[in-house]
């Protein structure tokens, strides 16, 4: 199916483009009525998850009712362990927890490398029922979580400020971490080829807890793996997100990726010079400032697209929408942008 709108993809290899591309990370889900009325026709989040034609529904519902430039397939990074034998549940207001964990190299004994087929196929179906019915109007990004961050909720069970006993494990058990990080990431190279071979036109890994390792475990212990990811994904563009890796940007930089995301704590220029002119950069909206009056985002907008320039950009915020913001705040970061980066290339 040819695309009507590819501004995406021609960003993210480095082509010149008509304006700016923007999509929001967590768009789907988390701000919309639409969502929530799905959602709540369902006993819980998994269950929607698991619903290739209701996950297909609310993933093109921002394509719809937002404008932005592409959808995002809604799942979650934790499919992955629950696939390979660690199951999790979503406490409501609370987030993911798993009942059982990874603490001593036995518990290796239960988990396996996840077959994409078998246990992630409700993903790959939900792929291809929004390929269909988006009928070529936005690409679709697939994603999966870095294997560290996937780590993290293997070992801790929920989330975690610290995440103290995921790296806790780092200092005391190297080996059974690097074996378990290992596992995490052969099943998300097959994971993330299966998701292409059903329609997902770019992928991003998502390394949200990048920012507490410290600048050298964080070339041992996670770029190792997103590097092996990167260079494993060889026919559609893949975008790196690791969230407070300020210290990894220089390193980031010969990943064999097109995109870097950037949080909104990285300057902009300092983070272009760091990165190279060879990369499409993503980013980097606080998405606070969409809490902000139409005129502030509007400005907010604006400053940002003046700093990242009109080539190599993705315009995105600098993490996820928060679920509190309204969405006609985020209608006015999306207009401007394609407002704002038409008449910056005319100019
Ligand atoms: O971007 C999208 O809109 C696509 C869908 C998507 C979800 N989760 C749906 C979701 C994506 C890309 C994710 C990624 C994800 N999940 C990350 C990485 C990105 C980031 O924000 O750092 C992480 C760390 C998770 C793990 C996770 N899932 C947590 C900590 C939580 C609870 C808090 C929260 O974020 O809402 C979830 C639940 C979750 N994942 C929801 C949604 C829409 C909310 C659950 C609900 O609707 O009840």
């Amino acid at each position: 199916m040819e695309l009507t709108n590819d501004l995406i993809l021609r960003a993210a290899r480095g082509e010149k483009t008509e304006r700016t591309p923007v999509w929001l990370m967590r768009q789907a889900g988390r701000i919309l009525p639409e969502y929530r009325a799905v959602r709540n026709s369902l006993s819980g989040f998994i269950e929607l998850v698991k619903n290739p034609d209701l996950a297909a529904e609310v993933t093109i519902q921002p394509v719809d009712i937002l404008g932005v430039d592409a959808a995002i397939i809604f799942s979650d990074i934790l499919v992955i362990p629950e696939a390979m034998g660690l199951p999790y549940e979503m406490i409501e207001k609370k987030g993911p927890w798993f009942p059982n964990t990874i603490k001593s190299e036995a518990d290796l004994k239960n988990i396996r490398i996840a077959d994409s087929s078998s246990d992630l196929g409700y993903v790959i179906d939900a792929i291809k029922v929004t390929k269909r019915e988006l009928a070529g109007r936005v690409p679709l990004i697939g994603f999966a979580g870095a294997p560290w961050t996937i780590f993290c909720y293997m070992v801790e069970g929920h989330g975690s400020k610290t995440f103290s006993n995921a790296r806790k494990m780092l200092y005391t058990q190297p080996a059974l971490a690097e074996k378990l990080m290992q596992m995490i990431t052969d099943s998300t190279i097959t994971y993330l080829k299966a998701q292409i071979e059903a329609g997902a036109n770019i992928v991003q890994v998502f390394d949200s807890w990048a920012g507490i390792l410290s600048a050298d475990q964080y070339e041992q212990f996670s770029m190792k793996y997103i590097r092996q990811i990167c260079s494993a994904i060889t026919d559609v563009p893949v975008t790196a997100f690791a969230k407070g890796a300020y210290f990894a940007r220089k390193s980031m930089a010969t990943l064999d990726c097109e995109t870097i995301g950037l949080d909104w704590n990285m300057d902009i220029k300092e983070s272009r010079e760091l990165v190279g002119p060879n990369k499409t950069l993503q980013g980097n909206l606080d998405p606070c400032a969409l809490y902000g009056s139409n005129a502030e985002v509007e400005a907010a907008t604006k400053k940002m697209l003046d700093a990242f320039g009109p080539d190599r950009h993705i315009a995105n915020l600098g993490h996820g929408v928060y679920p509190d913001i309204d969405p006609e705040k985020v209608k006015v970061f999306v207009n401007t942008v394609k407002e704002y980066s038409t008449t910056l290339r005319n100019s």
